[in-house]
């Protein structure tokens, strides 16, 4: 077995790390604007030299409104699919059934708590956002494929929030510690729901032919090039609330557009395309799997910088 996770002590780590809304964020908690929200490594922001260092703040927040919005979008589609992969077996493992009831619950608060901040954000923001939608219909788009190829999405997401983390310790300069908690206090729950999704994908692939594998990570793919797509579009929508924010029309937009775009494809598929962990779940399925998504990640990784980021060049994952 590549991995020792069960549904016992998943679960046990879970009861162990709980925590409440109250406390990450209170309701009527506000944030300091006067600070970078996210990481660097994710918002890659402070290095456009068309913008000014008020500016560049001003766009790594709206990529801090992007991220409360886009966990948003995600968190919608991963509750109904495991409370779907909960359902067909309550007359089973009772471990097995109290774990992923937990992580459904664990879900929905995270919902609750990314909302949370997303009105902190808009009652201190001096323009609205504006944001892919929506969440239903984008949900409903994932959720029409092969429940083993949603599930490695949900798994690549799950694994991608543990590097988010790693990545606002290691840009801990700058960062409003509120977001910085919300990114520690998810990242201890995600690392427990990975496990638990590991072990559901690991359910889910028992028994396909190298063929039906073949056609599921294909229809991976096919999510993920539809979440670029969505996140292409947002990119523009947040180059049009920076220019609403700092009141004038930007220097090479599209260019700003296209690294913006980078940045995020980087953030929310490639970090977890490229985890060791995502990998090891693929290459236990078929090597060939794996293979595929490396190919895919080679072509989005240019060179590491220096902070063991990596730079996007690659203009479509297919
Ligand atoms: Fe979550
Ligand atoms: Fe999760």
């Amino acid at each position: 077995m590549y991995h020792d996770f069960n549904y016992q002590a998943t679960l046990a780590s879970s009861l162990r790390g709980q925590w409440e809304l109250d406390d990450v964020f209170l309701a009527d908690q506000d944030l300091d604007f006067s600070r970078n929200f996210m990481p660097e490594g994710l918002a890659r922001t402070a290095a456009i030299d068309t913008l000014n260092p008020f500016e560049q703040r001003i766009l790594n927040q709206i990529s801090a409104h992007q991220y409360l919005s886009i966990f948003g979008v995600v968190e919608e589609f991963i509750l109904p699919f495991v409370l779907d992969h909960a359902r067909p077996h309550l007359a089973g493992d009772d471990w097995r059934v109290r774990a992923i009831l937990n992580f459904a619950g664990e879900e929905a608060k995270h919902i609750h708590l990314f909302k949370r901040f997303h009105n902190a954000f808009v009652r201190g923001f001096p323009v609205e956002c504006q944001m892919i939608g929506p969440s239903e219909a984008i949900g409903a788009e994932v959720l029409r494929h092969d429940p083993l190829a949603v599930g490695l999405v949900i798994l690549m997401i799950e694994w991608m929030t543990q590097q988010h983390y790693l990545g606002s310790i290691r840009d801990d300069g700058d960062i409003d510690p509120l977001f910085k908690n919300l990114l520690k206090h998810h990242w201890m729950e995600e690392a427990q729901h990975a496990k638990l999704d590991t072990l559901i994908v690991d359910a889910l692939a028992k028994g396909c032919s190298e063929g039906q594998i073949d056609q599921i990570v294909s229809e991976f793919f096919q999510i993920a090039a539809y979440l670029d797509a969505c996140l292409k579009l947002q990119s523009e929508h947040n180059v049009g609330s920076l220019e609403r924010a700092i009141n004038r029309a930007v220097d090479n937009r599209d260019w700003l557009i296209a690294q913006q775009h980078q940045a995020a494809r980087w953030t929310y598929l490639g970090v977890g395309m490229a985890h060791e962990r995502f990998k090891a779940t693929l290459g236990a399925m078929s090597p060939r799997a794996a293979g595929r998504v490396a190919k895919v990640v080679a072509g989005m990784v240019v060179a590491p910088p220096a902070d063991g980021g990596a730079v996007l060049t690659s203009s479509s994952i297919s």
